[in-house]
């Protein structure tokens, strides 16, 4: 499977940062690509996405190498135009260029109350709309202490999927980001990610056979340009999912060429 990185900006940037972003990434995957002696005209060894701020997506689009994808990191469940003040339809962002959305990450489902059902309802807006969703899940420090991490996210996938129509299916991008990596330089374990990757990958496979082994599965939380090359190569690792090492051109770059790194 094509790896896939994709950089969540969160709450950062400006209109400088991001011309300034989009040119040193440009640059930096070039070099990457020529010191990992890939193949001439690759720019990576994977997909690359990049989701800024609203307010930045345009300016991004138009900056942005034509091989690099646009992502927000929120969408509106409601799939028809009308009064949700505050609100971004799945329609305004693939008209802005986006082909990916960023669903249920764990700061928004902390901050913003966001529930298993939203998060249901953003998948079916964002599929309907021709958008990937990324579906993020992950444990907290607690769950994870006691043991059981893998239980709670399999029943944030389940809750997240549940009757989920072929639309959603065909496009679905899954993230485990377990909530205490995320921003803190702590990571689990390379064998506790493949256990993490290996129970996802067995339970898509389950509640939708055809589609359950295509679908890309990311890790995020505390990634960086040291750890990736030993992550990919984990079974049913299939990218990241990047926070604070994305703000750097350079970082993200190499993550990007992590998967010719470590082969
Ligand atoms: P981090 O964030 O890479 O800064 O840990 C990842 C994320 O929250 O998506």
């Amino acid at each position: 499977m094509k790896p896939l990185f994709v950089a969540n900006w969160k709450m950062h940037g400006s209109a400088a940062f991001t011309r300034e972003w989009a040119a040193d990434i440009a640059a930096a995957l070039k070099d990457n690509a020529k010191s990992a002696g890939s193949a001439e005209g690759a720019d990576s060894s994977g997909d690359v996405a990049v989701c800024p701020p609203f307010p930045l997506l345009p300016l991004l689009r138009d900056a942005l190498p034509a091989a690099i994808q646009l992502g927000a990191q929120n969408v509106a469940a409601a799939r028809e135009d009308g009064a949700y003040t505050g609100e971004v339809s799945a329609r305004l962002l693939a008209e802005a260029g986006c082909t990916l959305v960023i669903i249920g990450h764990s700061e928004r489902r902390a901050m913003q109350h966001e529930d298993d059902a939203l998060c249901a309802a953003k998948l079916a807006a964002a599929a309907a709309a021709g958008l990937r969703p990324l579906l993020c899940v992950g444990e907290d420090a607690a769950t994870r202490g006691n043991g059981n991490a893998t239980a709670a996210v399999l029943a944030q996938l389940d809750a997240a999927l549940e009757g989920a129509a072929d639309e959603i299916w065909q496009r679905l991008i899954i993230a485990y980001e377990p909530i205490w990596a995320i921003g803190s330089g702590k990571t689990p374990s390379a064998d506790d990610i493949a256990a993490m990757h290996t129970a996802l990958r067995e339970r898509l496979i389950k509640q939708n056979a055809p589609f359950g082994d295509k679908i890309t599965l990311l890790y995020g939380g505390s990634v960086n340009a040291a750890n990736a090359p030993g992550f990919i190569g984990i079974p049913h690792v299939n990218g990241f999912l990047v926070g604070g090492a994305s703000l750097k051109p350079r970082e993200f770059s190499a993550i990007c060429h992590s998967s010719l790194a470590s082969s």
